[in-house]
């Protein structure tokens, strides 16, 4: 267990990336008692999953909104909390005149492999969404692409070569290169100075996901187990979206923006996930 603090911020004593088991199917429990929680949850998923198949095949025809909407808020049951800093939740036009529009490149946290599904809806159209690798180069990412990323990180999206032709796009952009558990903020990647990130109008999106076991640091279940979880857990599930706004692009600025919304800047990175990884699914981590 020494090894463990390894995982640990230094300054925070936050670990980023442990995950937070989900209930059903969590290493704590014994066997019997995740078959006895399957069976009695059976009857909830048998219910919802022709709706599932239903509303993911049309959806994957169509792309309408409508359809994300029925999955996430009805299937899922996620509530949306959205606020914009300085704004009051009052001032209703206001708010609305600062969901994310053509032209907006949107830097956020990344929390779960709904994200990009999340993003979508919360546009309310279509999406670019942009992951950097270590080196700083964009991959652009589709919703579903994005949930595949983050059960294997090994499957890349399409290079960018220029950030000019996503100019009259809604542009995501998952600084911190890779997903971790809500506690924290990664640090962010240097971009490849070749992307000019100033032709664009820069927010910074601070998203929450709650329960905190619906987080993916790392892909610690699978893609099954995490829908039967989502579907057949009917407590309250929520997720918070907050914006802040910009004259010009300041990262100084965007990170502290995230550490007034309890999410500390820590320094282990992207390379220190990998280590992790190797040592969780290695090591047996309790
Ligand atoms: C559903 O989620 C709640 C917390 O959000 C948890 O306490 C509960 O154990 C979960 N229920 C099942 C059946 O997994
Ligand atoms: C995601 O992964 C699944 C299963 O590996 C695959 O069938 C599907 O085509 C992938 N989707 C995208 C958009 O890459
Ligand atoms: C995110 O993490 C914080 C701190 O660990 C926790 O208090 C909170 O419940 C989590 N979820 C949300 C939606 O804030």
């Amino acid at each position: 267990m020494e090894k463990f603090s390894t995982w640990r911020d230094k300054g925070t004593g936050i670990s980023p990336f442990i995950p937070t088991e989900i209930p059903t199917f969590g290493k704590k429990n014994t066997s019997v008692q995740t078959t006895i929680s399957i069976i009695s949850l059976l009857p909830i998923f048998l219910i919802k999953l022709p709706f599932l198949i239903f509303f993911t095949l049309t959806y994957s025809i169509t792309g309408l909104n409508v359809l994300l909407k029925f999955i996430i808020q009805v299937l899922f049951g996620f509530n949306f909390d959205f606020s914009v800093d300085g704004v009051k939740r009052s001032q209703v036009a206001k708010l609305e005149s600062y969901k994310p529009k053509v032209g907006n490149l949107i830097i956020t946290n990344y929390a779960t492999p709904l994200d990009g599904f999340i993003f979508k809806l919360f546009s309310g159209r279509d999406i670019v969404i942009l992951v950097p690798d270590k080196s700083g180069d964009l991959y652009k990412y589709t919703p579903c692409q994005l949930w595949n990323f983050t059960f294997d990180s090994s499957i890349k999206g399409e290079l960018v070569t220029e950030l000019s032709k996503y100019k009259n796009s809604i542009v995501f952009l998952l600084v911190e290169g890779t997903s971790s558990n809500n506690k924290s903020i990664l640090p962010f990647i240097n971009l490849n100075p070749k992307y000019e990130l100033d032709q664009f109008n820069i927010k910074s999106l601070i998203y929450k996901v709650s329960p905190n076991y619906f987080t993916m640091p790392i892909p610690y279940i699978s893609k099954i187990k995490y829908l039967f979880e989502l579907i057949t857990n009917i407590s309250k599930k929520q997720i918070k979206l907050k914006i802040y706004n910009y004259e010009k692009l300041d990262f100084g600025k965007i990170k502290h923006s995230y550490e007034l919304n309890s999410l500390n800047s820590v320094k282990l990175n992207i390379d220190d996930k990998e280590k992790f990884v190797d040592y969780y699914f290695n090591y047996d981590v309790k």
